[in-house]
């Protein structure tokens, strides 16, 4: 079922009684469920097909609603005054009260949250009165949401609506920082670009090369984001016989373009939306073209790089 934001009290009514709702945000569109409903955050992994010991992302309103949740370092204090509400998750250690489901946090001692900024969350987490959990409403492993239909096509019969807000503004998931020490650990690369982070807060710590020499993020699954059927080959100057093109700037040949005016912003919010209209038309193999590193660009190309792992990579 399909509603608009006017008809927002049906969407709480719904989340109320443990129902499964998307809803848009800032990002990308999220599947929102009470947090501190344990049968409703089982349908939630349920209807995604997700790992349960992939955590979800709890989602409130402001800074005091995640001093319940979780102990604030000084650290997670600098960036979620700087950067709530908007495309940012911190990480910090969980109350032991904290009225949240614990299949949510899939066990860990840690919980990831998220002030988002959308006047649609917000107001169905106004509301409810409640936090949201909301990992992007996709099936687990599939490319996330920029629009309501995408949610329909991927979900569909699996959850009880869809609040149609339009397209989404980021196109990325949010960051995910680890705001545990001092230093601001990057575990998931997103709609904040890092140079952001480290005007506020130094540099940044690569989760890969600390001492647990382990992704921290349990969701960074290799393989993620994958289109259903095309094949990508990145960095691609051209495309070879038999190629679909993904342009990035001027590219007369490109089927599709990211963004013709080379802009990292705009490229981010159509990704998504790009690879699934080149796999919804058919092609088995897509070029894509070279994407700048900096700025957005980081996320950019970490989502390719786990959309071109594809299918021949086994399951994790
Ligand atoms: O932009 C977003 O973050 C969207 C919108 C809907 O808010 N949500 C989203 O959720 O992308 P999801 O579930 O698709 O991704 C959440 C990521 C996963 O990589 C998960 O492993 C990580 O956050 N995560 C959740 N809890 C964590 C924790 N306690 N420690 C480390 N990583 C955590
Ligand atoms: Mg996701």
């Amino acid at each position: 079922m399909t509603l608009s934001p006017n008809d927002l009290d049906a969407a709480v009514d719904l989340l109320a009684r443990g129902g499964l709702v998307a809803l848009p945000t800032e990002t990308v569109y999220g599947l929102a469920a009470d947090a501190a409903d344990d049968d409703a955050v089982a349908r939630l992994y349920a209807a995604k097909g997700r790992p349960t010991f992939n955590p979800l992302i709890v989602h409130v309103l402001d800074l005091d609603a995640a001093r319940a949740l979780v102990e604030p370092t000084p650290l997670f204090e600098t960036l979620a005054r700087a950067f709530w509400p908007g495309p940012l998750t911190l990480v910090a250690d969980r109350l032991p009260g904290a009225p949240v489901s614990a299949l949510a946090a899939a066990g860990l001692d840690t919980l990831a949250v998220r002030v988002p900024s959308h006047p649609v969350a917000r107001e169905a987490m106004a509301r409810l009165g409640r936090p949201l959990v909301m990992p992007s409403a996709n099936r687990s492993g599939r490319l996330s949401p920029t629009r309501a239909a995408d949610v329909t096509r991927d979900l569909g019969a699996r959850i009880d609506a869809v609040v149609d807000g339009g397209d989404c503004a980021a196109g990325l998931e949010s960051t995910v920082v680890d705001a545990r020490g001092e230093r601001p650990v990057i575990l998931r690369a997103g709609a904040l670009p890092r140079p952001a982070i480290e005007e506020v807060a130094g540099p940044v710590v690569d989760p890969y090369t600390d001492d647990e020499r382990a992704p921290r993020s349990p969701g960074r699954l290799l393989r993620h984001y994958a289109p259903r059927r095309a094949r990508l080959r990145l960095d691609a100057a051209a495309p070879q016989p038999g190629e679909a093109f993904l342009g990035f700037g001027p590219q007369p040949f490109a089927e599709l373009n990211l963004s013709p005016e080379g802009d990292l912003t705009r490229a981010a919010a159509r990704l998504f939306a790009c690879l699934r209209a080149l796999d919804e038309a058919g092609y088995a193999r897509v070029a894509v073209a070279p994407i700048p590193h900096h700025g957005l660009g980081e996320a950019i190309n970490d989502r390719l790089a786990r959309a071109a792992l594809g299918r021949r990579t086994p399951s994790l």
